[in-house]
């Protein structure tokens, strides 16, 4: 059975949608019945029935997050999208909005109605400059066709949405270093609690959300919350979902499909099986901060609670998928190089604890390591798993937790060979 396109519904290879294609097939429609028919608190209603989980990595859900932001107090307040999508493995939100950008327009548009604010912002990724430039013209004529502006559709809402660039750091994807970016500030990660919800932009209630999160309302409001269940094959979960398919696989492509999916079906018949006819190894799940998995999990159903079960995460759903001649010690030594590259240099188990980890696994990986560095590497993780001021180095800990679970004995294999055993 083939899985019902909502977010794909009109991508076709190399063309991008506008307003008139994407009116003909229902753009805006939603719009138009929440602001005619709806009140924000059905909206916000019906967003928390449909149990939505946030697809930026995280899956908190989003109608509960909204819950948080108060929408009757007077003043300012933000609605947010984070585009500055960074994780490595991850690029489905980049395909979304160079297919179809007037879907996060109009969910922008529909977010902001039901959270009650006026002004909205899309950060967006340095290297998507295409992206920024499609969501700019989907703006442009959003507002010609008088869906942004004051009095939208005659219900006395106005709002207003602003493209606004990221300078180009992993961290800036991290919320609230994202706000101080947006505030002119260098980004540091801010203190949690206050959470962005009682205070975010310029010290304003804000609620930030995911592109992959914000481009689903539509079709919420369209389809019902009961439907948007439904679709996912698990029960608990809801939707379907965007899987960025990367690495040692035959097709290297984005797919929608639902959440639920079990391993199995995205390596052997989205993916094409592995290249070269070689075997898998390993995958992570859902970006660079997510546990291996194994061949031993491949009946293991895609969603935020199963991947829990198997100490993974479901985290972005990008799948990078490892052959049978991988090195996970090389593997997991270069998310750390990225990692430790990243690092905003704040808090010192990150700054100090991933330069630590990188030299272990650097000594590793050259051979010439002993069983003290083993057990150094253990002691690391457990230091800076907890103790991280944000959670780029508690999603460091992510590949390294696998690494130790599955692999430890390709650690073992290195120190006592003197070499990396994959290598000629
Ligand atoms: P988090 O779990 O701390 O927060 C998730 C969201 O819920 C945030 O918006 C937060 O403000 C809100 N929230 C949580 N508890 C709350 C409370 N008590 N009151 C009000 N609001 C609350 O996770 P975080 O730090 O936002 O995201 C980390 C994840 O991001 C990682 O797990 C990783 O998978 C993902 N990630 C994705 C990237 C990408 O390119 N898409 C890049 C880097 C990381
Ligand atoms: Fe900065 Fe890393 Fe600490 Fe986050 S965990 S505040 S990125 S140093």
């Amino acid at each position: 059975m083939s899985t019902p396109q909502l977010l794909f519904k009109n991508r076709r290879p190399g063309e991008t949608v506008f307003m008139e294609a994407y009116k003909a097939t229902g753009g805006y429609s939603a719009l138009e019945k929440a602001l005619t028919k709806s009140s924000p608190d059905e909206i916000r209603n019906l967003v928390k029935e449909s149990g939505l989980r946030g697809r930026g990595g995280a899956g908190f859900p989003t109608g509960v997050k909204w819950t948080f932001f108060p929408s009757d107090a007077p003043g300012p307040k933000y609605l947010v999208c984070n585009c500055d999508e960074m994780e490595p493995g991850t690029y489905k939100d980049g395909v979304l909005l160079a297919a179809d950008p007037h879907q996060l327009v109009e969910g922008m548009i529909l977010s902001a109605y039901a959270l009650q604010t006026d002004v909205g912002y899309i950060f967006i990724r340095y290297a998507y400059e295409r992206q920024a430039e499609y969501l700019r013209k989907a703006v442009e004529e959003a507002k010609a066709a008088g869906y942004i502006g004051k009095n939208i559709l005659g219900s006395g809402f106005d709002f207003e949405l602003l493209v606004h660039g990221s300078a180009g750091r992993y961290i800036l994807g991290e919320e609230t270093a994202l706000l101080n970016g947006l505030e002119g500030q260098r980004p540091n990660p801010r203190m949690k609690p206050p959470f962005p919800a009682t205070r975010g932009l310029f010290g304003r209630p804000t609620t930030v959300n995911n592109v992959e999160t914000i481009a689903n309302i539509p079709h919420i409001v369209n389809g019902g919350a009961l439907w948007f269940r439904d679709l996912a094959l698990t029960p608990g979960s809801s939707g379907t979902k965007l899987y960025g398919l990367s690495g040692h696989l035959n097709v290297t492509e984005c797919f929608e499909l639902p959440v639920g999916i079990p391993l199995r079906e995205i390596v052997e018949n989205y993916g094409g099986g592995m290249r070269g006819g070689r075997k898998f190894k390993a995958c992570l799940p859902g970006g660079a901060s997510t546990p291996y998995l194994t061949a031993e999990h491949m009946d293991v159903a895609l969603d935020f609670d199963s991947l829990e079960k198997v100490d993974s995460r479901y985290g972005t759903a990008g799948v990078t998928a490892f052959d049978d001649q991988t090195c996970m010690v090389a593997a997991t030594l270069n998310l750390i190089q990225f990692f430790a590259r990243e690092s905003c240099g704040w808090c010192s188990p990150c700054r100090d604890g991933l330069t630590m980890m990188r030299w272990l696994l650097e000594t590793i990986e050259n051979g010439e390591g002993t069983p003290e560095h083993l057990e150094m590497l253990k002691d690391q993780l457990k230091n800076i798993s907890g103790n991280s001021f944000c959670a780029l180095a508690e999603g460091a800990m992510g590949p390294v937790a696998g690494l130790l679970m599955h692999f430890e004995q390709e650690i073992v294999d290195h120190i006592e060979k003197g070499c990396c055993p994959f290598r000629d």
